[in-house]
């Protein structure tokens, strides 16, 4: 089967999330990640920087959150969606601020949305390196979760976190050659995990970390070392406590590489010490 990566290269391009206090989250986001707003709407506030963009939309107005995936142009953009028609996953157009005309939404078991579409939005001031890379969720119900997003949408697989059981607790996928655009963790509900961001260097991950210093917001895990995607990292939490990571490092991964296995544990999620185990 063709994946994503292998036909179609899809990255995280922008979040469409909602909130019960919008004017606070457009305040954060525009000071701490320097978004700035390119357009305004009744229920949403649309913001781009460079490499990072997202929709805010108020909890009571028309607006259904999704994660938006760029891919190279128009015709990979038919290309993936002949891919989806092929493997009978239906698929809905949308308007979405950031893509071009065109772009569609798939609704994954669980009702998450994803969409697909062409980037429109182009940033023309420079900021600090933070590319919006990856997003992830904890699932009750993993096993389904990942068969439809590998079967159907075409992620791949490059490692899973199994405990002393043998049970898959965590799965990071890509969509392109890094590490994981999309990952999901057994849980005990199901709820947005993260949203990370992937600056140049290490420098970088201490620069951020000054800055949410500065602003007086405390780091919530970190900083440390990934062991699946090698990646170096800590996180913090926007208003609402929606967590965002700042990252280095992320590894790469061949379009043949079969998937590795780590063993649940403290050391695999954080090399450097304390992990966050989710429940
Ligand atoms: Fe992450």
């Amino acid at each position: 089967m063709n994946t994503l990566q292998q036909s179609t290269p899809a990255r995280l391009h922008h979040l469409q999330i909602v909130t019960g206090q919008p004017e606070t989250m457009v305040d954060f986001y525009q000071r701490m990640l320097d978004l700035r707003i390119v357009e305004v709407h009744a229920d949403s506030t649309v913001l781009a920087g460079p490499a990072r963009a997202m929709v805010i939309g108020r909890s009571d107005g028309g607006i259904e959150p999704h994660y938006g995936y760029a891919v190279a142009d128009a015709s990979a953009l038919e290309a993936l969606k002949r891919q989806l028609s092929g493997r009978d996953l239906p698929y809905r157009t949308i308007e979405d601020p950031m893509f071009a005309p065109g772009a569609i939404v798939i609704t994954d078991p669980q009702g998450r949305r994803l969409a697909f579409g062409v980037a429109a939005q182009a940033c023309d001031y420079a900021g600090p390196p933070a590319r919006l890379q990856h997003t992830v969720f904890q699932t009750t119900d993993l096993d389904n979760i990942v068969r439809f997003y590998v079967e159907k949408v075409g992620f791949a697989i490059s490692d899973e976190v199994v405990d002393a059981d043998g049970v898959v607790m965590v799965v990071f996928m890509r969509s392109d050659d890094e590490h994981h655009t999309l990952a999901f963790f057994r849980g005990s509900n199901n709820e947005w995990d993260h949203h990370c961001y992937e600056t140049s260097e290490w420098n970088d991950i201490r620069d951020w970390g000054d800055r949410f210093a500065a602003a007086e917001v405390p780091i919530f895990f970190g900083p440390g070392r990934h062991g699946p995607g090698n990646n170096l990292f800590f996180m913090v939490t926007d208003p609402d406590g929606n967590r965002l990571e700042f990252s280095a490092e992320l590894g790469r991964v061949a379009a043949d590489t079969l998937p590795g296995v780590w063993p649940q544990s403290e050391r695999t999620l954080n090399s450097w010490g304390r992990a966050w185990i989710r429940s």
